[in-house]
């Protein structure tokens, strides 16, 4: 349909190669390379929906008088869904980055009560506005990397109090900010320290008193939990997982991650949107995500970051036909990293996936984990207006040029809402 002149709000003209997955499915197997590549493209768009998108003869004829951004003849693609940050927290850990350098693991580092322990006393020391400043200059760099919708988790507060007081602050910085959060409670993050020598009452509180009272706030859409061995067992993590989805949350997992549980087991019996880490996921846990179709999540710079050679079998989940979604796992402590250009060159680099792949699992796939496939993810017309303009040459250059930002321009329902500076 060729839009009319009255209804169109912004027209993107001189995008070089327009480049999006389709549908509103999660994608796997072979179908996860698979995006539409439009040359000479335009995007027009009415409020803050796509009404028209393609060659841009087609799209322009009728546009007149619509505000105009030109793409000066680079990618343009969907904005990036991170489906996967832990952003609510107030001092840095570069302190444990030099100590993993220097040989220490990030479970002795833990165990030494540094880890998310040191998190934990930096939030609940902090007060709610300091929190909210921080993290609203930390949604300042996820839209300046091209991230306009992100999975946004609590866990350093482990107190009902200070939980909700992070819980409160991804509530007031949506309200304020464009990106997009989808706010997830992870009070089983770790044990909160006075509860160190009774792990199992923190449990009983964690299913008799946190949960219900976060699922009554509203505040949370996800519940996760930490499932490893030194933190959360299988059982427990069941048992909270369980409660979780009884009181009406939807469930994401850390699992696999340092050591193979069956985590992947667990989260696929629990039915959850997503999976998360899977460094140490087994052929059965990969079968029955499969067979489950929940969205497995890879975080590949956290291998990186914390020194862990075991990284995802990224090829492998692909090959048997699972459709990957591809986070930063952004937090102070195994990854202090924001970006998925960064996440999706090393995707490419240690899972071997292509640059469609990686786009695909960072967009479609991503929105898909976080249930909002029908509206994120892609640029075809009904879906909401969230595109970044880059200044790539071709959609190679976006796992290929390794440490850049390529955004230009960033759109955000049909808003104009973060230009690089000399970019205009
Ligand atoms: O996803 N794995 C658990 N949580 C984070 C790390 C949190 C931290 O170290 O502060 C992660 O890697
Ligand atoms: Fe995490």
């Amino acid at each position: 349909m060729v839009p009319s002149a009255r209804n169109v709000d912004l027209l993107v003209k001189g995008i070089g190669e327009l480049v999006t997955a389709t549908g509103a499915e999660p994608a796997g197997g072979a179908a996860l390379g698979q995006v539409v590549r439009t040359r000479n493209a335009a995007l027009a768009v009415t409020g803050s929906v796509i009404v028209a998108a393609g060659p841009e003869d087609d799209v322009c004829a009728g546009c007149e008088g619509a505000r105009v951004l030109d793409a000066n003849g680079g990618v343009v693609i969907p904005g990036f869904v991170d489906a996967h940050t832990h952003p609510v927290f107030a001092g840095t850990r570069e302190n444990e980055f030099e100590q993993r350098l220097a040989g220490k693991s990030y479970v002795e580092i833990a165990a030494a009560g540094g880890g998310i322990a040191s998190s934990v006393r930096g939030v609940r020391d902090a007060s709610k506005e300091v929190l909210l400043a921080r993290l609203l200059v930390r949604l300042d760099r996820f839209l300046a990397l091209g991230t306009t919708t992100v999975e946004a988790k609590t866990g350093y507060g482990l107190s009902l109090e200070d939980e909700m007081k992070c819980l409160e602050v991804i509530r007031d910085a949506a309200s304020q900010h464009p990106v997009e959060l989808v706010p997830t409670f992870l009070g089983a993050h770790d044990y909160p320290p006075e509860f160190k020598d009774r792990k199992s009452e923190y449990v009983d509180l964690l299913l008799e008193e946190m949960l219900p009272a976060v699922a009554e706030s509203g505040l949370a859409e996800y519940a996760d939990v930490f499932t490893e061995s030194h933190v959360f067992g299988i059982e427990d993590s069941r048992r909270i997982m369980g409660r979780a989805a009884e009181l009406g949350l939807r469930l994401r997992l850390h699992v696999d991650q340092l050591t193979p549980l069956g985590g992947a087991e667990l989260a696929a019996d629990l039915g959850a949107d997503s999976a998360d880490h899977l460094e140490c996921i087994s052929e059965e846990g990969i079968q029955a995500l499969g067979e489950a179709g929940v969205v497995p999540v890879l975080c590949p710079l956290v291998p990186l970051f914390i020194g862990q050679t075991q990284e995802a079998p990224g090829r492998r989940i692909v090959d048997a036909g699972l459709a990957p979604a591809i986070a930063t796992d952004f937090n102070p402590g195994s990854c202090f990293v924001q970006s998925l250009p960064e996440a999706l060159s090393w995707a490419a680099l240690r899972y071997g996936l292509s640059a469609a792949e990686c786009l695909v699992a960072a967009t479609k796939n991503a929105a898909c984990s976080l249930r909002r496939g029908e509206t994120l993810g892609t640029l075809e017309v009904g879906k909401q207006a969230d595109f970044v303009l880059t200044d790539l040459p071709n959609l190679e250059h976006l796992t290929y040029e390794l440490g850049r930002s390529p955004v230009r321009t960033v759109v955000k329902r049909g808003e104009v809402v973060h230009e690089r500076e000399g970019a205009a």
